[in-house]
């Protein structure tokens, strides 16, 4: 199976995590699954949302892979028994966590055997969503050669939109194949005026981002992550979560 993949850009604090979140809600229910969920942010939090505790990161298993082998084991054998042993299994989705990028004095060959397990890990999925913070080299570690769907996130002003722009712009020269890339305006007032609507859609006309949509500010949502509680399990009477997957509904079926 050759696995779709998705990942996110944005500012900082626009809302990658809470929509790699929401995304992964809306493909179980619509059981496109089997989903390895990557969250490749060192300040880890992807698993807050899901309500999981990690056990390893790759970012230790790097570390294993400098020491002595076990007996009759290669380095590549090694990294991919690890990787298989740090993920942590759910139902419909699995959670790999990359944790902390090399630091001075990596074994940095690590990544070529991190690339080299993903070729075979990735094929056991049908979705691959990857929460990253605003750079995109984690792709490259992964060895995730195209991204089907890029998100990019944005607050919900003419000037966030701008720097949605940039930020689109950047991921050109990554040598990455971006097939699909979607703008999302997250936290928007309710209602919306007519004239941020306004603001919001010049900012993006004449621009090769198109709007996939835009997404309430949501009170259930700053609820569940106070209370800890997974958005896996927000209900689906939330009214933001109506809207989000109405664009998601366009972008996945
Ligand atoms: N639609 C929304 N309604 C209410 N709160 C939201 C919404 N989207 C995001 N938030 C809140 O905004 C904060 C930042 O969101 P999030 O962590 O998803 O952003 P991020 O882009 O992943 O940040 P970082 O760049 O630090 O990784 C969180 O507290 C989150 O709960
Ligand atoms: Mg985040």
């Amino acid at each position: 199976m050759t696995p779709k993949v998705i990942a996110m850009a944005g500012k900082g604090g626009t809302g990658k995590t809470t929509i790699s979140a929401l995304i992964i809600k809306y493909l179980i229910e619509k059981n496109l699954t089997p989903i390895l969920a990557v969250d490749a942010d060192p300040n880890v939090n992807l698993n807050e949302l899901l309500n999981l505790e990690i056990t390893t990161t790759i970012g230790e298993i790097r570390k294993d892979l400098k020491g002595d082998m076990p007996s009759g084991m290669t380095r590549d054998q090694f990294m991919e028994m690890k990787i298989q042993q740090s993920i942590i299994e759910e139902s419909g989705f699995d959670l790999m966590v990359m944790g902390m990028p090399d630091g001075p004095g990596c074994y940095c060959s690590a990544n070529q055997y991190l690339a080299m397990s993903m070729d075979r890990l990735a094929e056991n999925y049908r979705y691959i969503i990857v929460d990253n913070e605003a750079g995109m080299e984690h792709l490259s570690r992964l060895n995730l050669h195209s991204i089907d769907h890029l998100f990019i996130v944005s607050d919900p002003s003419a000037r966030g939109i701008l720097t949605a722009r940039r930020i689109s712009k950047i991921t050109e020269p990554l040598k990455l194949d971006v097939k699909n890339k979607h703008l999302i305006v997250n936290r928007a007032p309710t209602p919306l005026s007519p004239e941020l609507e306004g603001k919001i859609n010049e900012a993006v006309q004449d621009s090769d981002l198109p709007l996939a949509g835009i997404f309430p500010s949501s009170d259930e949502l700053i609820h569940q992550e106070i209370t800890g509680g997974s958005y896996l399990e927000l209900s689906n009477d939330v009214p933001m979560l109506k809207t989000v997957w109405a664009a998601f509904d366009k972008i996945f079926s």
